[in-house]
């Protein structure tokens, strides 16, 4: 599919959850969510008809995400069943590695590729701090698992927090060097939660390379990836940047976005949404197929053509990240 600026989407993220295990403090709310009504979230039956439809559509590539994407059951489930279908050339999945060592195998078995990981600090009293609550052993334990079972390559994502963690950027890139991990450097966004907080916390992702001035640049293997690549010299893995408000990559973007509420979303940042979970609930089935590669059509449609993040009086959206899948 080509949207009205020509770029081609071929990657569909679906949130499967809004709860998590965590309540990372640019995120969550500390007690947590509301449990959503039930039959206001998806099923994973009726999300794997959005994947259906948008794979027949030209989507080859899906990433999981949530909240959480392991605490909610029948996930492997639904996996196996979108490696089955045939057009779809590659599953990731987002986690924070909690639930990890459980489901790795699993996982692997059900036909998923590859994992990123969320991990912004290497260090046990912090992760409990910045997570309420988390433990790092489990995390660690469950990136250990995901090595073994070939869950590879695995890539970090370490928002990086000013007063938080910009101390430990060393031991990151020291990581890469002995692991063969991406680190990948996320900068804060001000989305709902995090909102006021993270404007105060704001650290430039620039700040490494103006410190590791050894740090290699390298050939962007994928243009619709927002991650800018670099490799400490002889490290097995690399160290990205992820830049998303001084350094725009809405150009490249080849993405549409499934809440776990049943919304496609042509951007992170917009606040248009296409409500499919009505069309499986309310249509008869011999003409959902066609509304929801209408529905599909609309979202890539819709695509703005960037984010407004970094212009003066921008407003943030309302949906925090776990609402919409990061
Ligand atoms: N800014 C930047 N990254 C965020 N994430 C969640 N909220 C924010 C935010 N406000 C990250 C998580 C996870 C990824 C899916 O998104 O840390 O790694
Ligand atoms: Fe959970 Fe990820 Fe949000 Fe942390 S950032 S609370 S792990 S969804």
């Amino acid at each position: 599919m080509r949207d009205e600026l020509g770029r081609k989407i071929n990657y569909l993220r679906i949130s499967v959850t809004d709860r998590c295990n965590l309540r990372c403090r640019y995120c969550m709310p500390p007690e947590g969510i509301s449990k959503k009504e039930h039959d206001v979230m998806m099923t994973l039956e009726e999300a794997f008809e959005v994947v259906r439809a948008c794979a027949a559509l030209g989507i080859d590539k899906v990433r999981i995400t949530g909240g959480e994407p392991l605490v909610r059951k029948g996930i492997t489930g639904l996996i196996k069943r979108i490696s089955g279908l045939s057009s779809v050339k590659d599953i990731a999945l987002t986690t924070n590695g909690i639930l990890l060592k459980q489901y790795a195998y699993d996982l692997k078995q059900a036909g998923l590729n590859r994992i990123n990981v969320s991990l912004d600090t290497l260090d046990e009293a912090k992760y409990r701090d910045i997570t309420r609550g988390g433990d790092l052993n489990q995390t660690l334990e469950g990136l250990r698992e995901a090595q073994m079972v070939g869950l590879t390559p695995i890539k970090l994502n370490t928002v990086l927090i000013g007063g938080f963690n910009v101390d430990e950027i060393d031991s990151f890139l020291a990581l890469t060097v002995t692991e063969p991990v991406d680190v990948r450097f996320i900068e804060l966004m001000p989305l709902g939660q995090a909102g006021a907080w993270a404007k105060e916390r704001f650290v430039s992702n620039s700040i490494i390379l103006q410190k590791h001035p050894e740090l290699i640049p390298l050939e962007n293997e994928d243009k619709s990836s927002p991650a800018k690549y670099y490799r400490v010299p002889g490290a097995k893995g690399r160290i990205g940047f992820i830049n998303p408000i001084s350094h725009q990559f809405c150009s490249h973007c080849n993405r549409i976005r499934l809440t776990a509420d049943g919304k496609l979303k042509p951007c992170l940042h917009s606040n248009q949404e296409i409500d499919v979970k009505a069309i499986l609930r309310q249509e008869k089935p011999g003409e959902r197929e066609q509304l929801l590669a209408q529905a599909v059509k609309q979202a890539v449609k819709g695509k703005p053509e960037q984010h407004g993040l970094n212009q003066e009086g921008c407003e943030p959206i309302g949906r925090d990240m776990f609402r919409i899948g990061g």
